[in-house]
């Protein structure tokens, strides 16, 4: 494999995703592995991610051997922290400068026809984010690129196979980053690229095997993308010891309880069984209005409408001896990063299938998918055969339309947003603006009122928002520019039909620094 040595925050994943689009295998590893354990995985080249800490500052990561690593003979590439930590060990110099660089910063290619930055401009936009500075690089290297600001921003030793850059190639806002990973992986390591989302379906449903046995497995089946590939999965690993369930939570939008029975069925025909829980979610939901306590209620009621459908799957007698002992969920990589599950990340949002959990979760979690992204999901998803209405659906939230509601939820609110949203769906659909939207959440201002005049008369409503954003993994995402004439549709229709709501209002603000959903 490529090791992806960890140094916290949220790059290495990236790394690591960029790693598998450069169609190469990758494993990653935290940083405080001792080396002679990662050189025992016979690694065809090590990438040292970037992270929060300066070199300098006390506790910050080290590796027991980084001496030994460098001289091992395998090709390295450090980035931004990695790149310091190459830098220093081998002799070269890293200044607390003062000289902090943040964001898009211009770049100049010292060198052309180095090994990394072959075929890209002298020119180039990269990310930066760090406050200490190369000064000076180690005896030996070449230095091939530098900023303003920082005199040593890349530098290569083609004899001994080490390669650095102060950047983050991994971001999108560095533009030639894919190409100087892949050159770095492909020129410098000398590895053919080879991997594919075949690879990941042959090694999870082999992991899969080995987790649950003979046992049983339930699986949430929500109606979204991530849910219905973890299932399909998990079903190519285990088949019938598979029971997907469906919560109707009552906090669905209009038509999904119908389409998931008859899509996601015909798709797969896995055993489904479907649960009737909306009296369940909305009494615990009653008088709720904080956005985090509404998430942790909305997972813990989820895991006890398991933990009775699991009860029911052993009674009918459906387990041949074997309980219920596994639970599916389709979690995702940026689910665990914002629920602060990441090493060293905050906690943005309790995901109802992560921070969301019950403290007292007696299954054990089965969860094929934490690795990848959305779009990396939906790529699987493909290869297992699901057919496009199902992988190339817009991202619906596990908690629905209680996290679209602004205070408390009731059957009243549900409702009007349910309707409020089937109209912006209709329209965008009718727009052809599917496949360029990320996904369009709906939400409904429960406790801003204002006044209007319709028909002849003052009417005291609610807003409602829409919030169109384009994204490429819903780490980061923009508001999406859509055509106004959709917009006037949209807004029209639903202060025509949608009764209480006096008001439509587009939401502009990219994430960072809002996040996409509302709460
Ligand atoms: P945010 O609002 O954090 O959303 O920018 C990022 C993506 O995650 C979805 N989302 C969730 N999905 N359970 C889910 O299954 C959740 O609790 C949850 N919260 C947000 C959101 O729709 C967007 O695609």
């Amino acid at each position: 494999p490529v090791l992806v040595v960890d140094f916290g925050a949220q790059y290495a994943q990236l790394i690591a995703r960029r790693v598998r689009e450069a169609r190469v295998y990758s494993e990653i590893v935290p940083s405080t592995t001792p080396v002679a354990e990662m050189l025992a995985k016979k690694p065809k080249a090590i990438i040292l991610s970037g992270g929060p800490s300066s070199v300098y500052e006390e506790g910050a990561p080290r590796l027991d051997d980084a001496r030994a690593l460098f001289e091992a003979g395998i090709p390295v590439f450090g980035m931004c922290y990695g790149f310091q930590l190459m830098a220093t060990t081998l002799g070269g110099t890293v200044d607390n400068t003062g000289a902090r660089e943040y964001g898009r910063t211009a770049m100049r290619v010292s060198k052309a026809g180095s090994t990394l930055f072959e075929g890209t401009p002298v020119e180039q936009s990269v990310w930066m984010s760090h406050g200490d500075a190369c000064s000076a690089a180690p005896e030996g290297f070449a230095v091939t690129a530098s900023t303003d600001l920082v005199p040593v921003a890349a530098f290569e030793n083609d004899e001994k196979k080490l390669y650095g850059v102060q950047y983050h190639p991994e971001v999108m806002h560095s533009t030639h980053g894919q190409l100087v990973l892949e050159h770095f992986l492909y020129r410098g390591a000398g590895i053919e690229p080879s991997w594919t989302t075949g690879n990941v379906i042959e090694e999870q449903v082999e992991a899969i095997r080995a987790q649950v046995g003979t046992k049983r497995a339930i699986c949430g089946l929500s109606g979204g993308v991530d849910s219905a590939v973890a299932a399909a999965l998990v079903q190519k690993a285990i088949g019938s010891q598979l029971t997907c369930v469906y919560v109707d939570h009552g906090l669905m939008r209009k038509g999904e309880t119908e389409q998931v029975e008859k899509d996601f069925v015909a798709a797969t025909g896995v055993q489904l069984k479907v649960v009737d829980a909306q009296e369940r979610f909305l009494s615990a939901l009653a008088g709720v209005s904080d956005p985090e306590t509404k998430r942790k209620i909305i997972g813990r009621e989820f895991i006890r409408v398991f933990e009775q459908a699991q009860a029911e799957i052993v009674a009918e007698g459906a387990a041949d001896g074997e309980d219920v002992a596994f639970l599916v969920q389709g979690t995702l990589y940026p689910d665990i990063v914002e629920s602060g599950g990441g090493t060293g990340t905050a906690n943005i949002k309790s995901h109802h299938n992560v921070g969301g959990l019950p403290e007292d979760l007696e299954f054990e979690l089965v969860e094929p998918l934490r690795q990848l992204f959305k779009d990396e999901v939906r790529m699987v998803g493909q290869e297992l055969g699901l057919p496009a209405e199902i992988v190339q659906r817009q991202p619906f939230p596990g908690p629905g339309l209680g996290i679209r509601i602004v205070g408390e939820v009731t059957q009243e609110r549900l409702e009007l947003l349910r309707e409020a949203d089937a109209i912006a769906r209709e329209e965008l659909t009718a727009a052809g603006l599917d496949a360029e939207i990320w996904q369009c959440p709906v939400v409904l201002l429960a406790d801003v009122r204002s006044v209007g005049v319709q028909g002849d008369g003052r009417t005291y409503g609610h807003p409602i928002v829409l919030r169109p954003v384009s994204s490429e993994d819903a780490m980061t995402a923009d508001w999406t520019r859509m055509p106004y004439d959709v917009l006037a549709r949209i807004s029209t229709r639903i202060t025509n039909e949608v009764r209480d709501v006096n008001r439509v209002v587009l939401d502009v603000t990219s994430k960072p620094p809002g996040t996409i959903e509302w709460e």
